[in-house]
């Protein structure tokens, strides 16, 4: 076991650290900038009934759903198609409406989850075209999908997902960007910005995850606090719910992931000095509401860790402490946020005398209901 965490102490932090290959090992071969295109077979083969979905309906259960959320976003930004996100486990026994013009995606690291797979069973009697996007090769759920992509992120053994998340958001986007260019949705200046960007990202990640001893000082200072609020808005909502997640999983404190708007319809009430907020602020994407919230916490004494662009000035300035992050595009941001809150979660979880690969209750693969 010792070998197979290749010197880290958790096989946890192994993969975190892994992300920068994954993410490339996602990518390779699909992204081909030289050419101008994005290269996915799955994609390709099924381009008109996808085209012409009238809307895509994404399934999946855990970090894999809030994978389908940031996807959410990018899809509807950039392709154009009503997307609607579900939990497996809701969407299959609400007797939802499904035709055959309705395009499914389902989200898998395992491939194995009983709920997802159950919906996308249900999904195809209905007619519908059910497209898999999983990490294990020949799964169930790649196997009962009519056709998919693999995230190549490599096994994954810590219970707490880390890279498959990151790899789920990377297969996402090139899915994306591919549609949106047979669509005609994006100018040939803006998609070659977009694959040049993505080819960035995990020398990016290399950087986010070098100032680790600044998180691990963070954590030192935040571990024995009962809750934790971690608030996003737009690309970032569904960071902050997978930031909270993390937390909750391998540390057992109790955190809440909120959209940064909606604080003031409840979440602003618990705020007080003993109050913990991960607040997400980077430069692209709604940052000045999001600075405004920033002031209402620190108006109400909260303690302030705000993930934010690298040079910012104006968060560092009322914030207990920063993180920085590089600048990317708006969209590919999840893939940058999400790292230092994986580092958080870990030390913190470290600190607490966890079992961060194994937590308690949870499992890897959910393959009962
Ligand atoms: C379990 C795991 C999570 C995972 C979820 C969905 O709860 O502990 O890490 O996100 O299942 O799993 P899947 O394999 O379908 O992505």
């Amino acid at each position: 076991e010792q070998i197979e965490k290749n010197g880290y102490d958790h096989f946890m932090l192994k993969e975190i650290h892994e992300q920068p290959e994954a993410i490339k090992d996602t990518y390779r071969g699909r992204l081909r900038i030289n050419e101008g295109i994005i290269k996915m077979a799955g994609i390709e083969d099924n381009l008109e009934k996808i085209l012409k979905a009238n809307r895509i309906i994404i399934v999946a259960c855990g970090t894999s759903w809030h994978a389908g959320l940031v996807a959410e976003y990018i899809f509807e930004d950039l392709v154009r198609i009503p997307v609607e996100v579900e939990y497996a486990s809701e969407f299959r026994y609400r007797n939802p409406v499904i035709t055959s013009n309705d395009v499914v995606i389902a989200i898998s690291q395992s491939g194995e989850t009983a709920d997802t797979l159950a919906a996308i069973k249900l999904a195809k009697q209905n007619g519908a075209f059910v497209f898999g996007v999983c990490n294990v090769v020949g799964s169930s759920i790649a196997r009962e999908s009519h056709a998919g992509a693999y995230t190549h992120a490599g096994p994954e053994i810590g219970v707490a997902s880390t890279k498959a998340f990151t790899t789920q958001i990377t297969v996402l986007t090139l899915i994306a960007l591919k549609l949106a260019q047979s669509k005609g949705m994006l100018s040939k200046t803006e998609f070659q910005q977009y694959l040049a960007e993505m080819e960035a990202i995990p020398a990016k990640v290399e950087k986010c995850l070098k100032i680790d001893d600044h998180v691990k000082y963070i954590s030192s200072i935040y571990k024995d606090s009962p809750n934790f609020l971690y608030l996003g808005r737009g690309y970032n909502f569904p960071v902050a719910l997978e930031g909270a997640l993390k937390l909750k999983e391998i540390s057992y404190i109790h955190a809440e992931g909120y959209p940064a708007a909606e604080m003031k319809h409840g979440p602003i009430a618990l705020i007080d000095e003993q109050m913990p907020v991960v607040v997400i602020a980077t430069k692209k994407g709604h940052y000045e509401k999001v600075v405004s919230n920033i002031q209402e916490i620190k108006s109400r004494k909260g303690k302030i860790i705000g993930i934010v662009t690298e040079g910012d000035e104006e968060v560092r300035s009322m914030a207990d402490f920063v993180i920085e992050v590089p600048e990317t595009l708006e969209g590919l941001t999840p893939l940058l946020t999400t790292i230092p809150l994986q580092l958080l979660s870990y030390h913190i979880a470290v600190m607490r005398g966890c079992n961060v690969d194994q937590p308690r209750n949870l499992a890897k693969s959910v393959t009962v209901e």
